[in-house]
């Protein structure tokens, strides 16, 4: 048993060990009182209550409960189909947007494992010509948006302990691409520890307990916690537009998509493209029992059930994961002590073993646990789902090669632009797969998307060679 150089020292080691995670305290005599500190400050950030509740779901059956029914969507033609919705619904959100009663918001916490990046997701260089990055592109459709509607509103952007302080140092280096430092907040998001098969908390270093940011369903608990869910509501806020680092074609604001989610009253709005096929790795939206929910690609199995009469290839409408979601509902949830409950991801944990060997897994060894912020669409008390086009809107950046690589993102970006100077009536020549032979990249300060761009654009110009439009 460790000796603890005080009582309260001492509390805290009873407990990890009466948690059954002693272990942790296995090179204690080894350590330098500095290094004591760090791991004391480590083991007492642990929430044991609820840690012992998600290792229960290491060995929890998964059944699903109730019926799974294709929820109501807002197809993506309503300019077409419902002329009357779209415009009002169109007015209705540039209003919010000139009265500053919106906030937008990326979730940008995550590792970037698959990207095999060691700088954040944001800091990612994407587009065709400029190689801007996503950071810049979003901070330049949020000046667009301040500069036609005359109005100021904050982004927020969620980092965690594994990124914050290059996030922050990248935006400081690049004078907030040209937004105010006041107008860019930064929150950090909760870290839960990761453990084995039999619930012990891996170690990182001999004296550092290993942790995951806990997903962006730490989203709700970060505006609480960091006193910005309060600042919101003191500036008149309704709003947060949700969006996640990786998608450089998100239409941050869309005044169409904020206008149906409040003519609809929603507490929380989702978008949602057709899968290209039933594997693509997204989260389609279903309806449980009634209620809009999102199942995970990894948890789709829940939907195989043809007894009900339905298979995963019934549910094709997949979780773009640009969400609109009300402050006075985050007030809520909070304010009920409403959690989100985990989801287990079997992954590859670095660590230190027993012998004090630093370890490297080649294979997943053990459990993060993670909160999604889509689940809090079963606590909203109305809710809404609009179809959009993917090439207009979804082109994530998530692995190193093939779909969803840099590549691939660029790509979308040379197809979406190529499509506008087309529609503007601008003949753009393209090559056998599609892509136009001259690189195209239209600055975000010029139009964030298409419909200003086909508002500002002289139709008279001609595509020579690389065209970047500023
Ligand atoms: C996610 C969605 C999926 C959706 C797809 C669309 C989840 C669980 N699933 O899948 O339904 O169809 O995007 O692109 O999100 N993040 C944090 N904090 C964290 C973890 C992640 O802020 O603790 C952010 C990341 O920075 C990233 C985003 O959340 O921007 C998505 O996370 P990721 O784990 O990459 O989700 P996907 O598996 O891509």
């Amino acid at each position: 048993m460790p000796e603890g150089r005080n009582p309260e020292e001492k509390r805290i080691i009873r407990i990890a060990m009466e948690n059954g995670q002693g272990h942790l305290f296995r090179f204690w005599d080894e350590l330098s009182a500095p290094e004591k500190d760090e791991l004391i400050d480590d083991v007492k950030s642990i929430d044991f209550d609820r840690l012992r509740e998600a290792v229960k779901l290491l060995k929890a059956q998964r059944k699903p409960k109730g019926h799974f029914t294709l929820p109501e969507i807002i197809r993506a033609d309503i300019e077409e189909s419902e002329p009357g919705l779209y415009q009002k619904a169109r007015v209705m959100g540039e209003n919010l947007i000139k009265d500053g009663r919106v906030a937008v918001f990326t979730a940008a916490g995550g590792q970037s494992t698959r990207l095999g990046l060691d700088i954040p997701k944001g800091c990612f260089p994407v587009t065709p010509i400029k190689r801007k990055t996503l950071f810049q592109v979003f901070a330049e459709k949020i000046i667009f948006m301040r500069e036609r509607f005359r109005s100021v509103f904050p982004w927020i952007i969620m980092t965690s302990e594994t990124n914050h302080q290059q996030t922050i140092d990248f935006f400081e280096q690049n004078n907030f691409f040209g937004l105010e430092a006041e107008n860019v907040w930064f929150i950090i998001q909760e870290m839960f520890p990761s453990v084995d098969g039999e619930g012990r908390i891996f170690l990182r270093e001999k004296n550092r307990i290993f942790k995951n940011p806990t997903g962006h369903g730490g989203t709700i608990n970060a505006l609480f916690s960091s006193g910005v869910l309060e600042r919101l509501e003191k500036a008149g806020v309704e709003s947060i537009f949700y969006f996640q680092v990786d998608n450089v074609l998100v239409k941050v604001l869309d005044p169409v998509y904020l206008g149906l989610h409040k003519l609809r009253g929603a507490e929380m709005s989702s978008k949602c493209v057709r899968k290209k096929d039933v594997n693509e790795k997204m989260g389609v939206f279903a309806s449980l029992d009634g209620k809009p929910v999102v199942v995970e690609y990894s948890e789709a199995d829940l939907l195989d059930d043809p007894e009900k009469g339905y298979t995963r290839a019934d549910f094709m409408y997949g979780n773009i994961a640009v969400h609109i979601i009300e402050t006075a509902f985050v007030k809520r949830l909070v304010s009920n002590g409403i959690e989100l409950p985990f989801h287990v991801a079997f992954k590859k944990i670095p660590h230190m073993d027993d012998n004090g060997n630093k370890i490297n897994p080649a294979a997943p060894n053990g459990y993060k646990f993670e909160t999604f912020i889509f689940d809090a669409l079963a606590f909203a008390e109305r809710s809404l789902v609009v179809e959009t086009i993917r090439r207009e809107e979804f082109s994530p950046l998530k692995n190193r090669e093939g779909d969803d690589s840099p590549q691939m993102v660029e790509r979308d970006q040379l197809l979406m632009f190529a499509g506008w100077f087309e529609e503007a009536g601008i003949p753009v020549e393209r090559m056998d797969d599609g892509l136009p032979v001259y690189r195209l990249e239209v600055s975000p300060r010029f139009a964030p998307f298409k419909e200003y761009f086909l508002e500002k654009i002289d139709r008279n110009i001609r595509v020579e060679g690389d065209t970047y439009i500023e």
